[in-house]
């Protein structure tokens, strides 16, 4: 099964690049699923209902947050319904949110997982490997697959190892920046940041003027999602097969 897992999607501009140019990405690597990291979707925060829907009838069949899960709070009016598709960080200590979202194709069925690290994130967060640990105790599934939502790369890495041969990818997000480390140990994929699907000409998907201004004034102001016209798509295609599972990083220019 050929898997396209999407990093991080900055601005609801990037819902029209992905309409264009999903169905040839799908073509062109032999797609059978598609998954994304959507916690920046709406203003760059969050994801609301009507966007979380779009991306959902142009075939996306799965979402996972990060550490702007709640920003956009009308998450709370559909997160819960059976037919929702995006699952929360695992180990933030809410009742409420998917931990584990379940998706069929076929005859196989994927759990998807998403999981904040702890390190240099100021929220409260239950311990990632603990969760995972106790996760793995009752998921039944034919693959898993884990968006590790974090900053440090060595909190990545170290997940990967810990939880190599136990689940079949564990793929960074968050920090929005593509690595070109993709690799597979224990038949489990890995990549330190898929990247983000974004504005290209941006800091991290946001203007890039209202960034450096706060870098140089010191001065706390929102920041608003670029739009330069020139997107990137950053992400990864897995082929998960039997014991032979791999992981192919793509990085795409558009003009929108
Ligand atoms: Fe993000
Ligand atoms: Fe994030």
């Amino acid at each position: 099964m050929r898997i396209l897992y999407l990093g991080d999607i900055v601005g609801e501009n990037m819902i029209s690049v992905l309409e264009r140019h999903l169905p040839e990405l799908k073509q062109e690597y032999k797609v059978n699923l598609v998954l994304a990291n959507a916690e920046n979707v709406t203003s760059g925060k969050g994801l609301s209902e009507k966007h979380y829907k779009q991306l959902k009838s142009l075939g996306i069949a799965g979402f996972s947050m990060g550490n702007h899960t709640f920003s956009k709070k009308e998450i709370f009016d559909y997160m819960d319904k059976p037919e929702t598709t995006l699952c929360i960080p695992a180990n933030i200590p809410c009742k409420v949110g998917k931990k584990v979202l379940y998706i069929k194709y076929n005859d196989k069925v994927i759990a998807l997982v998403n999981m904040m690290g702890r390190v240099y994130q100021n929220t409260p967060l239950d311990d990632p490997f603990k969760t995972m640990d106790n996760l793995l105790e009752s998921i039944k599934a034919d693959h898993i697959i884990v968006d590790f939502h974090a900053d440090a790369t060595s909190e990545k890495k170290a997940f990967f190892y810990d939880f190599s041969g136990k689940v079949d990818a564990v793929l960074g997000s968050h920090t929005h920046t593509q690595t070109s480390d993709e690799m597979v140990y224990n038949n489990t994929c890995f990549i330190t940041d898929m990247g983000m699907v974004g504005d290209y000409n941006s800091i991290l998907g946001d203007d890039m003027d209202m960034v450096i201004e706060r870098f140089r004034s010191g001065v706390f102001q929102p920041l608003k999602v670029a739009k330069t016209g020139v997107a990137v798509l950053g992400g990864v295609v897995l082929d998960l097969n039997g014991n032979k599972n791999t992981i192919e990083r793509i990085l795409k220019k558009y003009n929108y």
